[in-house]
């Protein structure tokens, strides 16, 4: 806390110096000499608006420290003199407080002839502030202006119309710092302040872009309502600053290279068969696709459909139908570690299907069709509790985590979490009050496995990490920035953003990192234009804000295996949900975390196509991005059957995709594992090698969160060893596209399996109309003996077989 030291013998007799014993005309105004770290701000005009300053003191025998004296006891930060005998106190001056010319100031104080203050009608005041306990950011204000400031201009907004986006208002504490603080954390290097109360971000560009005229800087005449000294702006003037630190506030790369929307392939021109909620690569290389049932226009489609991308020039080949029992609205899927690389889609749309657990064990091989099915039986296996809009994880220790959702269709929350399988002996749910507290923004939560083994949590704009056992709170984290303006944004449905774990690079020390995009504002729905990354458990851990180029809400994520993520999809405008968005966003991005922070995002190249709610981005086995959806019920957007490839960058320089070969797909932690590989551009001492886990997503939460890992390995020749990861909680058990990178190309990648099936989901769930694969031995031809049984339907055999 600041000191006031007012009888220091030295300011004592600096203040008599001050006195002047002369007429009114011939009055000084006192602006040296004053008591503690109170100093002299300057002559206003109060009553232009409004009183300026609210605590009122008079005294006939008023003086310049007697005013002081009585504001500094009481911790004001201003003291102002009025009319010879007025003291007034405050922290700020309010109501836009003009500044006059000192001579107006020229008032004897009551209590003192000669010394200076107001003068009728003009009611000028003449204040003083406690630096020190105003001031200390003032202190810095000016050095902060001048590096950033380009220019302090006057702008004449034509009223009406708006020249910056966002807009603050900050009716008793806008300063010019504070502004242009809150604009730069934002990446917005434009900062407009109005009617001294409001604060406005954006770009440079927006000031001719919206109309702005430039005026003499004079018109802006009106105090900060929370800083007397500074001017901002007037009633449509904005007093504005431009961004001039000595780095930019963002680099947003423009590659020549921007890659594609593939359109020659035939998908595309022809249509795909659904309008697809979840699009998963199956071991199998080929992507399933399920889609929702009641609540769709089309009455024609099972819900459930595999493609075979290797027959993508053949619509007719191309598409397996599968059937799903109930409904998939809106439901989770992630893969299984069992040995066959099961798909689990759990939850859904009303009563039952809400309930829903359902599996399908991928096979067939490209050009040949399977014949598994999705296998469901709401009676033997079902969820503990009903849930809509819920998020699956596979947990480090071989568990399935499932958290949140609805009851049903737009129902009351289901704030809880639960184990599948099952645990023995009952229901064990948990309840989560703060899903409860933030009901309806936090569907689809995003749920992370951490390097400690615990579990992150992100839902609404909150975040915490949990114990895995208890699902306690272990730490709560800083709530996630939103937009510029709104504290009210949120990065998960409705507010939809999507979220992925940054690489992990062998020897696994680095922090992890966790990256959010985009997400929406309550009320109006603009849709945020920035990622936000924390290190989770890392001492203190922060925020960290940079602007995208746009802005864009349900946009969707997807890992590339040289370690950058890919972002598609969304809208400028609005909300998750049927008919809520609008002014598609067709740009894809690059997020490129080896960049510095700022400099991270590469501007790709544009599709035709609208990909609003319910949209999905897929990594594809030869390193291409699988681009599907769109079903936003809404006049003017198609329910979308096109299906798009994107070629990322990598794949578009003329560069032959290196190739490998391995023999051993299961591997242990921390097992060593060779493969042979065929380079052709570089050599072995730079390639890289990456493992990208097996994902399923929707609406922007990549159930696997998106994990990448970069382990060590070493090469003799062209046979390489690669260090499979310490544990499971850098690398949960579960399946993993292995890639090599030749430079900047990716080879096609293999399906390997990291850490085996440790709570043994191979074997579950043990009723006949499931079909296994089976992580423990088998005899298997017991097993097809038994199998074929109870298909045989007949309850003897039946009996016989068990
Ligand atoms: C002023 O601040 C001091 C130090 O924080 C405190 O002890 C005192 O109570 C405050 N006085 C008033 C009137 O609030
Ligand atoms: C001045 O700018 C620096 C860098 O942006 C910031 O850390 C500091 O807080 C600013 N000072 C004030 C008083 O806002
Ligand atoms: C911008 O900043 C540089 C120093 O970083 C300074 O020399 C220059 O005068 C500033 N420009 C304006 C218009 O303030
Ligand atoms: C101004 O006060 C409001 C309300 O207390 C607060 O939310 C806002 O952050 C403050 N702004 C600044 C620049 O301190
Ligand atoms: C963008 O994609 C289109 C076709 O989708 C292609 O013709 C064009 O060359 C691409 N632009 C760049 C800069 O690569
Ligand atoms: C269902 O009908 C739509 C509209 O006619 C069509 O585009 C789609 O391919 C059909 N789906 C199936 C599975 O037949
Ligand atoms: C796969 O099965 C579907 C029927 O679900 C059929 O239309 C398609 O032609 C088959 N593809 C191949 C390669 O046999
Ligand atoms: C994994 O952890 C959860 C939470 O403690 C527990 O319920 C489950 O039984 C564990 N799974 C295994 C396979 O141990
Ligand atoms: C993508 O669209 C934006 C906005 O229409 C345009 O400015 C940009 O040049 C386009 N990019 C490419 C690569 O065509």
């Amino acid at each position: 806390m600041p000191t006031f030291d007012l009888l220091t013998p030295l300011s004592f007799l600096a203040l008599i110096a001050q006195v002047s014993f002369g007429k009114a005309s011939t009055v000084s105004l006192v602006t040296t000499g004053l008591p503690g770290t109170w100093t002299y701000a300057g002559c206003y005009v109060d009553n232009t608006n409004g009183r300026v300053l609210g605590n009122e003191y008079d005294n006939d025998a008023t003086t310049v420290e007697s005013c002081i004296a009585h504001c500094s006891v009481s911790n004001f930060t201003l003291a102002a003199i009025e009319y010879s005998v007025q003291c007034f106190c405050g922290d700020y001056l309010i109501n836009g407080a003009v500044q006059a010319p000192e001579s107006d100031c020229n008032m004897a104080c009551g209590g003192n002839a000669g010394r200076g203050d107001m003068w009728w009608p003009k009611s000028p005041l003449s204040v003083y502030f406690d630096e020190q306990r105003y001031g200390d950011s003032r202190a810095h204000d000016s050095e902060n202006e001048s590096s950033r400031s380009l220019g302090v201009s006057g702008i004449d907004r034509a009223t009406g119309s708006i020249v910056f986006p966002y807009e603050l208002d900050w009716t008793t504490n806008n300063t010019v710092d504070a502004c242009l603080n809150q604009c730069a954390t934002y990446g917005y290097p434009a900062a407009g302040l109005e009617y001294g109360e409001q604060c406005f971000c954006g770009d440079i560009s927006d000031v001719t872009s919206n109309g702005g005229t430039y005026v003499a800087d004079s018109e802006c005449n009106m105090a900060c309502s929370g800083d007397p000294i500074h001017l901002c702006g007037a009633g449509n003037r904005l007093t504005t600053y431009y961004w001039n630190g000595t780095t930019p506030l963002y680099v947003w790369n423009t590659p020549e290279n921007t890659g594609y929307y593939e359109a020659s392939l035939k998908l595309f021109l022809i249509g795909g068969l659904v309008v697809p909620l979840i699009a998963t690569v199956g071991i199998n290389n080929k992507v399933t696709f399920i889609e929702k049932g009641a609540t769709s226009e089309f009455s024609n489609s099972t819900g459930a459909y595999e493609l075979d991308i290797s027959l993508a020039d053949n619509y007719l080949l191309a598409w397996r139908e599968m059937h799903v029992k109930s409904d998939v609205f809106c439901s989770a899927s992630i893969i299984l570690p069992d040995k066959g690389a099961r798909q689990i889609n759990i939850g859904g749309w009303s009563l039952q299907s809400t309930y829903g657990v359902r599996l399908y064990w991928p096979d067939g091989s490209p050009g040949v069709n399977g014949t598994h099915d999705w296998e469901e039986n709401v009676n033997e296996l079902s969820l503990q509790r009903g849930r809509w809009y819920p998020t699956a994880m596979m947990m480090s220790n071989g568990s399935i985590l499932v958290v949140g959702g609805e009851t049903g269709s737009n129902g009351p929350p289901q704030p809880s979490l639960e184990i599948l399988p099952k645990p023995a002996g009952g229901d064990t749910f948990i309840t989560l009050d703060y899903l409860q507290r933030t009901d309806p923004n936090n569907l689809y939560p995003f749920l992370l496995v951490l390097p400690s083994g615990r579990i992150f949590i992100g839902y609404y704009n909150e975040a915490r990490i949990l114990d895995p056992v208890t699902f306690n709170t272990v730490t709560m984290l800083p709530n996630m920035p939103g937009a510029v303006n709104n504290f009210l944004a949120g990065r998960n449905y409705p507010l939809e953003g999507t979220a992925v774990l940054l690489p992990q690079h062998a020897p696994y020390t680095d922090p992890i990192e966790i990256l959010i995009c985009g997400g929406s504002t309550m009320g109006a729905g603009i849709p945020l234009d920035n990622c936000i990354t924390i290190a989770p458990e890392v001492g203190n851990p922060t925020w960290t804000l940079e602007r995208m180029p746009s802005k864009r809400v349900m946009p969707c994520m997807v890992t590339l295996p040289d370690g950058t993520y890919m972002i598609v999809n969304g809208a400028h405008q609005g909300f998750a949900g049927f008919g809520l968005a609008s002014d598609p966003n067709l740009n894809a991005l690059l997020y490129d975390p080896s960049k510095p922070v700022g400099q991270r995002f590469s501007i790709l190249n544009n599709t035709t196509v609208a990909r609003l709610y319910h949209s999905e981005a897929t990594l594809l086995p030869d390193g291409r991005v699988l681009v599907s959806g769109s079903d936003p019920e809404s006049p003017g957007y198609p329910e979308e059957f096109r299906i798009e490839v994107y070629i990322p960058p990598y794949l578009n320089q003329g560069f032959k995709q290196p190739t490998f070969t391995l023999t051993e797909t299961d591997w242990d932690l921390g097992g060593q594992y060779q493969i042979e590989v065929t380079l052709f551009q570089g050599a072995t001492d730079t390639m890289r090698v990456s493992l990208v886990a097996a994902s399923s997503s929707t609406h922007g939460n990549v159930m696997s969160g998106g994990r990448i890992l970069f382990p060590a390995f070493s090469c003799t020749g062209t046979t390489c060893t690669i260090a499979a990861p310490p544990n499971a909680d850098i690398c949960p058990p579960g399946w993993h596209q292995l890639f090599v990178l030749d430079g900047p190309t990716p080879s096609h990648s293999t399906w390997i399996r990291i850490g085996g099936d440790p709570a043994k989901l191979g074997n579950w769930p043990d009723y006949p109309d499931f079909t296994l694969p089976a992580s423990r031995t088998y005899d298997m031809a017991a097993l097809a003996f038994k199998r074929q049984i109870f298909k045989s339907e007949s309850p003897e055999d039946r009996s016989l077989a068990l």
